[in-house]
């Protein structure tokens, strides 16, 4: 058993069953379907439409309608949609209600159940609305990965591997020398590991106001607008931020500030995981820069990014020009010119 306690909250690599008395639970329909043992208490549809004012209204809606008080608990049972959109639930309901993270796919493990960002997307862009509220305990238990399909967990990941790019070259060696899959006897150790990294960034850098947390963004600010561009059907998470990590990583070597060729490695290593390196961004490169400045980082309409500058370390960085962007988003997309 691997316990990381952090004051954001408890982590722990083994399955803790809870007491249901005072909880309320909450899933999405795959889960739901794969683990009919696990007593909920309410059903949504998968996928990342659901993480939007329709079903956060549906949630209140049933907490209020099951009478859910003050002092009960909300949990999340789920991926990443299901955290995001029960955890802004929970942070808005009667001001806040207690709420635990389950996380389910391995993105949610590693990423999005630590640090208590919680939210839902809008049209003009994914995750606009939102709040830091950290749950009272996250419960990572590993089996759940076992009955992921290989795309979600490719869409894991490309998240793992993004900690190896911004944190930890060692662990990037380990996966490019060795690819994880879902039966690897190293799973847990990964988890636990990016699970360490990424509450250390949280823990120096709560509220992303110092410049440190803004670096997990890696790949994001570019992900972030594909996914808007192409409707969040296209691509998984994973998928769009493997694609933003190759546009920011060769915008870093076209400004200097990464050395020539680590495009190209990154390259390598996430076709080798199984993730898209080239594609459809969504349609013009200067319409995929207006939906980037939206992006939470965006300083006065400019453009700011974390970019890797070598494997293992990032900056970031601020006025990105626009030139290069479009720049590199034209030659790496199938549609530029649409
Ligand atoms: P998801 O929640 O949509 O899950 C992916 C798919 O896997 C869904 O179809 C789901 O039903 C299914 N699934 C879940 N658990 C399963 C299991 N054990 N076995 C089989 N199928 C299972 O997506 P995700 O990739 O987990 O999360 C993506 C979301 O997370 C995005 O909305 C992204 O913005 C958000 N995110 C948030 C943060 C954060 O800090 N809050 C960080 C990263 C990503
Ligand atoms: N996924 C980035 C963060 O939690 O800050």
């Amino acid at each position: 058993m691997i316990t990381v306690q952090t004051h954001h909250g408890f982590y722990c690599v083994k399955f803790e069953p809870f007491e249901r008395s005072d909880f309320f639970t909450i899933t999405d329909a795959h889960v739901a379907k794969l683990y009919p043992n696990l007593r909920v208490d309410l059903i949504l549809e998968p996928g990342e439409s659901s993480k939007d004012f329709v079903h956060y209204q549906q949630v209140i809606a049933a907490l209020a309608d099951a009478r859910v008080q003050r002092k009960s608990t909300v949990v999340a049972l789920g991926g990443g949609v299901i955290g995001d959109l029960v955890g802004f639930a929970a942070a808005t309901y009667m001001r806040g209600i207690r709420f635990i993270q389950v996380p389910t796919t391995l993105l949610a493990q590693v990423d999005s159940s630590v640090g208590g960002k919680v939210g839902i997307d809008l049209p003009q862009g994914k995750n606009l609305v939102g709040a830091f509220y950290p749950p009272c305990e996250v419960i990572v238990d590993t089996r759940f990965i076992q009955s992921l399909p290989l795309r979600e967990f490719r869409c894991g990941l490309a998240e793992v591997l993004k900690y190896g790019l911004i944190l930890d070259q060692e662990l990037w060696n380990q996966l490019i020398a060795s690819p994880l899959t879902a039966l690897s006897t190293e799973l847990s150790s990964v988890i636990e590991r990016c699970i360490r990294l990424k509450a250390d960034v949280v823990e120096s850098d709560e509220f992303e106001t110092k410049g440190e947390r803004a670096k997990l963004n890696f790949g994001h600010t570019v992900g972030h607008a594909i996914e808007v561009r192409t409707g969040y059907e296209k691509y998984t998470h994973g998928e769009a931020i493997s694609l933003g990590m190759v546009a920011e990583s060769w915008i870093a070597e076209k400004m200097g500030i990464a050395k020539r060729g680590l495009s190209e490695a990154i390259q390598t290593g996430l076709v080798q995981n199984g993730l898209p390196v080239r594609g459809l961004l969504g349609g013009n490169p200067s319409d995929l820069v207006q939906s980037m400045k939206l992006d939470k980082k965006s300083e006065n309409g400019t453009l700011v990014m974390s970019l890797v500058t070598d494997i293992g370390t990032c900056e970031l960085v601020k006025d990105v020009p626009e030139s290069v962007v479009v720049e590199v988003l034209s030659e790496m997309s199938d549609d530029a010119g649409m």
